[in-house]
C-alpha cells in the first residue's frame, strides 16, 4: 500500500486525455487501484481519478459515505428545486450511500438535458469549492477490476461525482464547468450563509486538526 502524490491544477497530466486500459485485470492496474484507495482515504475525499495521481489512464474510484449522501441531497436542494424534485431524488436512491466503486474506461450518457447546481471540491484544487452545474440523470457504463461490465442509471450526487471524476479523464477540472466563477473560492473565506457545505468542510477540518 502507498499514499500517492496528488497532481494539482496546472500539472500537464491533468490537462490531457487519458488512455484506455487494455487489460483491467493486469497486476499493475490492481496495484494502482489499491494505492488510489489508500490515497483517497488519506485525503478524506469521495472520488479520485488516475490522472490525479500522475497516471494518465482511464480509471476512477469513488464512494459516497452515508453522511455525505444526506448532506449532498440538502445542498442540491438549495436552489431552483422544489419538494417534488427532492422526492424524485429519494425515489431514485439519491441520498443513498455508495460503497467504493472502481470504473475502468467509463462512458457517460446524459438521460435528459436537466441540470442541477451543487457544490464541488477537488483534491487537485485543495481547500477550494465552487458551484457547478451537472446533469441530474445519467447512465454510466464501465469495466470493473475483474473485467466484467457495470451499467447504472443514477441521479443527484452519485451522478455528480461520476461526472466530476470522468471529466478528469478528458483533462477537465470543475472550474471549467462553472457558469458563475464568483462562487469559486477558498473554503476558509466563505461565510456560513453563503455556502453551508463549505462551513461543514471547515468544521470537519477543524475537528481533524484537533485530533
Ligand atoms: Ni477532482
Amino acid at each position: 500500500m502507498a499514499i500517492l502524490k496528488l497532481a494539482r491544477m496546472g500539472h500537464p497530466v491533468l490537462k490531457r486525455t487519458a488512455d484506455a486500459i487494455d487489460d483491467p485485470t493486469a497486476p499493475e492496474i490492481r496495484r494502482l487501484i489499491a494505492d488510489m484507495v489508500d490515497t483517497l482515504a488519506d485525503a478524506s475525499g469521495v472520488g479520485l481519478a488516475a490522472p490525479q495521481v500522475h497516471v494518465p489512464k482511464r480509471l476512477v474510484i469513488f464512494h459516497i459515505p452515508e453522511s455525505r449522501a444526506r448532506e449532498a441531497l440538502d445542498d442540491d436542494m438549495e436552489e431552483g428545486e422544489d419538494e417534488e424534485d427532492e422526492e424524485d431524488d429519494e425515489e431514485n436512491g439519491n441520498g443513498d450511500a455508495v460503497p467504493m466503486t472502481v470504473l475502468i474506461n467509463p462512458e457517460i450518457e446524459a438521460l435528459s438535458d436537466e441540470t442541477v447546481i451543487g457544490v464541488e471540491g477537488c483534491l487537485s484544487l485543495p481547500d477550494m469549492i465552487g458551484r457547478v452545474p451537472r446533469f441530474r440523470h445519467i447512465r454510466y457504463k464501465a469495466l470493473t477490476p475483474d473485467g466484467s461490465n457495470i451499467e447504472r442509471e443514477v441521479s443527484g450526487f452519485h451522478a455528480r461525482v461520476v461526472q466530476h471524476e470522468c471529466d478528469h479523464l478528458e483533462g477537465i477540472l470543475y472550474p471549467m464547468r462553472m457558469e458563475d466563477l464568483s462562487t469559486l473560492g477558498y473554503v476558509d473565506e466563505m461565510g456560513r450563509s453563503e455556502l453551508p457545505l463549505g462551513e461543514r468542510i471547515r468544521e470537519r477540518k477543524k475537528a481533524a486538526d484537533n485530533d
